[in-house]
């Protein structure tokens, strides 16, 4: 019999990861502990922006027209311990409030959840980003909590998608890596990702650390790679480079390569951040601190690039004080194609300046409800037109493709002063500067 699948935790991996095994043709069963959540994926709605997720998951979602009816989602951890061969635990860890560490208590809650429910043999696999060690204390847990026969055993296989390319990022992964300890584990694994090892992704198998280092060392690889271009940002300001243009050069270096070498504002999100964090926290813990001191200036670099746009703004503006002005930010999520708002470099500048006492309008695309729930006190427009108008100075902070389409013309029309500062080196300068403005964009020459 075909195995059936459950996933547990339906924010953007395991609601992809949920789809994406449906669509692979497995029986799937999701699970959140969020009933709001649980009713509209149930209904073929999906509760944040990812693009194609929603059809997908309209395509399986039982109840639905002419859906395969493969994939149900339910609140109930007896259903799911009853119904799963493999349980892919997808739930968040967050950084600590007030700490580097990582806030472990989503991943523990569901294995107390689920193991005494299992009531068949059953192959738990964590996909979750962890601090190395949590799969080794996760195994002996599930031992201790799940009921005698039911042979559960732990996988650790860690996630890489990417937000806006979630499903892609699911249905093709450049490689798939599995920490496994026993014969039957990878077997299981490697049924379930039959299809896309068919197609041509690399399946690593290795142990329970080092699948769990796998995950945190890529992030912090592209972290560096970020501050890395950002560094040389700061010193191309000084010295009159032009960093776009050194980024395209040593990427022509197959071996640096073009990829992750774009300046600007730096990363946010819900991943790179906390990740480095948590990563240099646990590395203490044992005893390998050293090795990581290098995260710390990565961090401290990219925070570095928050506070530089907003001194950036307030030259703008006059140099002196925020209080009286008007900014217009264009973008609000941490990168396009994304509603999430989580440590977005472009809120945090928002915010900052309107912690300064200037009047903050923002615009974007698809992350306005989050940043409001955020940020209530910003202010916000309906379009880009609209929170440009009458602004003293305009920050392009998220490069949504609509704002790389902006008429410069027609907002030069109804901006206060024009003047435009890119946060992420992504507009024409020529387009705008042929239009009347000052373009000023991070690590390139003033005009
Ligand atoms: C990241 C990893 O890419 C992914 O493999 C992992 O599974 C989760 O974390 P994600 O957080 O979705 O994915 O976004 P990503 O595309 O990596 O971008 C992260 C941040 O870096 C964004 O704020 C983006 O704007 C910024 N970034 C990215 C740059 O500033 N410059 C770049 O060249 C690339």
């Amino acid at each position: 019999m075909a195995l059936r699948i459950t996933v547990i935790g339906t924010g953007y991996l395991g609601a992809t990861h949920a789809a994406a095994m449906a669509e692979l043709g497995f029986e799937v069963l999701g699970l959140d502990v969020v009933p709001e959540k649980i009713e509209m994926l149930s209904a073929g709605r999906v509760p944040m922006y990812e693009p194609g997720l929603e059809e997908i998951l309209q395509k399986h979602v039982a109840g639905i027209e002419g859906s395969t009816g493969r994939l149900r989602f339910t609140t109930s951890w007896e259903e799911v311990g009853t119904f799963g061969d493999v349980h892919f635990v997808c739930v968040n860890t967050p950084q600590k409030h007030g700490e580097y560490a990582c806030d472990m208590s989503y991943v523990d809650s569901a294995f107390e959840s689920l193991a005494p429910h299992l009531t068949r043999p059953a192959l738990v696999v964590g996909k979750s980003t962890v601090p190395v060690g949590s799969a080794a204390r996760l195994a002996g847990r599930l031992a201790e909590l799940a009921p005698a026969g039911t042979d559960a055993e732990l996988a650790w296989n860690p996630e890489f998608l990417r937000e806006g390319f979630a499903v892609k990022d699911t249905l093709h992964p450049d490689r798939i890596v599995v920490g496994v300890e026993s014969e039957r584990a990878e077997k299981l694994l490697r049924e379930v990702y039959a299809g896309p090892i068919a197609e041509g992704s690399p399946f690593v198998v290795t142990d329970f650390p080092t699948a769990e280092l796998v995950k945190t060392s890529a992030n912090s690889f592209l972290a560096t790679k970020i501050s890395f271009i950002n560094a040389m940002a700061e010193v191309c300001e000084a010295a009159d480079g032009d960093v776009v243009k050194l980024a395209e050069a040593i990427g022509h270096d197959e071996r640096i390569g073009k990829k992750f070498l774009r300046a600007g504002i730096g990363f946010g999100g819900g991943c790179l951040p906390k990740d480095i964090r948590a990563f240099m926290a646990r590395a203490g813990e044992l005893g390998a601190d050293q090795a990581l001191t290098f995260l710390r200036e990565v961090d401290s670099i990219n925070m570095r690039r928050r506070g530089h746009m907003v001194e950036l703004a307030r030259e703008a503006v006059g140099g002196g004080s925020f209080l009286g002005t008007r900014v217009a930010v264009l973008g609000a999520t941490f990168k396009p194609d994304s509603d999430d708002v989580r440590d977005s470099p472009a809120l945090n500048v928002a915010g900052q300046i309107h912690l300064q006492g200037g009047q903050v309008t923002v615009f974007d695309p698809k992350g306005m409800d989050n940043a409001r729930r955020l940020f209530p006190t910003l202010g916000y427009a309906d379009t880009a037109l609209d929170a440009v108008r009458g602004a003293d100075v305009v920050l392009h902070l998220t490069e949504w493709r609509e704002f790389r389409e902006l008429d410069a013309a027609e907002l030069g029309e109804v901006a206060g002063r024009r003047i435009i500062l890119d946060g992420r080196n992504a507009l024409d300068p020529a387009v705008w500067r042929e239009a009347g403005w000052t373009y000023r964009a991070m690590g390139r020459p003033k005009a």
